[in-house]
C-alpha cells in the first residue's frame, strides 16, 4: 500500500476528496498515514479526526524557525513511513532540503491551468482574480509534481473549467475547486500505478 501523507492549511475540501477517493475505492493501492497542517485552526483536522487519521500542526509558532519547521515536517513524514507526499492547500513554500528529501514523490494541486497564473503570488483568491482581470474564456486546475520552483514541476493531469460571463473571483474559484475535486484523485492514481514498481506488493 502507498502511504500517503497530506500537507494542508486551510479548509480542506481537495484533503477530503482524498479521503473520499479511498473509502469509495476510488483510489486502490493507498492509505492516508497522516495530515500535517501549518495552521492550528485549519478545519482539515476536523476532517482527519472524523476519518481517523492521524494529524499535527507544524506552524510558526510552535516552530518559529524555518528550518526547525522543515526538520520536524521531514521527520514526521519519514516516522510514518511516507512514500507520496501530497500538498493540497498548503501555503507554505517546502525548502530544498524536504524537495530532495522526497523528488518525484511530492505532488501539488493549483487552481489554474499552469503555466498560466501561476508562481509567486498566485494562491488562493489571487488566482482567480488574475484570470478575470486577464479577461480570457477558460481557467482550470492542475496536479503538477513539486520541484525547487513555485508551481514549476511536471504536470500529472489537467481539466479546463470554462469562464462564464458575471463571474466573480468567489464564483471562478468554486468551479474550480469542483475540478479539482475529481482530478486529484485520477492524479493519485497516476501516481500510484508509476509508483508500482517500486511499491512491490508492501
Ligand atoms: C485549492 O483551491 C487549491 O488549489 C489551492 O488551495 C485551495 C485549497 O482548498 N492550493 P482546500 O483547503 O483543499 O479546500
Amino acid at each position: 500500500m502507498l502511504r500517503i501523507s497530506v500537507l494542508v492549511s486551510g479548509g480542506g475540501t481537495n484533503l477530503q476528496a482524498i479521503i473520499d477517493g479511498i473509502e469509495n475505492g476510488f483510489i486502490q493501492g493507498a492509505e492516508l498515514v497522516q495530515v500535517i497542517s501549518s495552521n492550528p485552526e485549519a478545519y482539515s483536522l476536523e476532517r482527519a479526526k472524523k476519518h481517523k487519521v492521524p494529524y499535527m500542526v507544524i506552524d510558526k509558532t510552535n516552530y518559529p524557525d524555518k528550518m526547525e519547521r522543515t526538520k520536524a515536517t521531514l521527520s514526521a513524514l519519514e516516522e510514518a513511513q511516507t512514500d507520496l507526499v501530497i500538498l493540497a492547500g498548503y501555503m507554505c513554500i517546502l525548502e530544498s532540503g524536504l524537495i530532495e528529501a522526497y523528488r518525484g514523490r511530492i505532488i501539488n494541486i493549483h487552481p489554474s491551468l499552469i503555466p498560466q497564473f501561476c508562481g509567486a503570488g498566485f494562491y488562493g483568491k489571487h488566482v482567480h482574480e488574475a484570470v478575470l482581470a486577464a479577461g480570457v474564456l477558460e481557467s482550470g486546475a492542475t496536479v503538477h509534481y513539486v520541484d525547487e520552483g513555485v508551481d514549476t514541476g511536471p504536470i500529472i493531469i489537467q481539466e479546463k473549467v470554462p469562464v462564464l460571463e458575471g463571474d466573480t473571483p468567489e464564483t471562478l474559484a468554486a468551479r474550480v475547486l469542483e475540478t479539482e475535486h475529481k482530478i486529484l484523485p485520477k492524479a493519485i492514481k497516476i501516481v500510484i500505478a508509476s509508483m508500482a514498481a517500486e511499491i512491490g506488493d508492501r
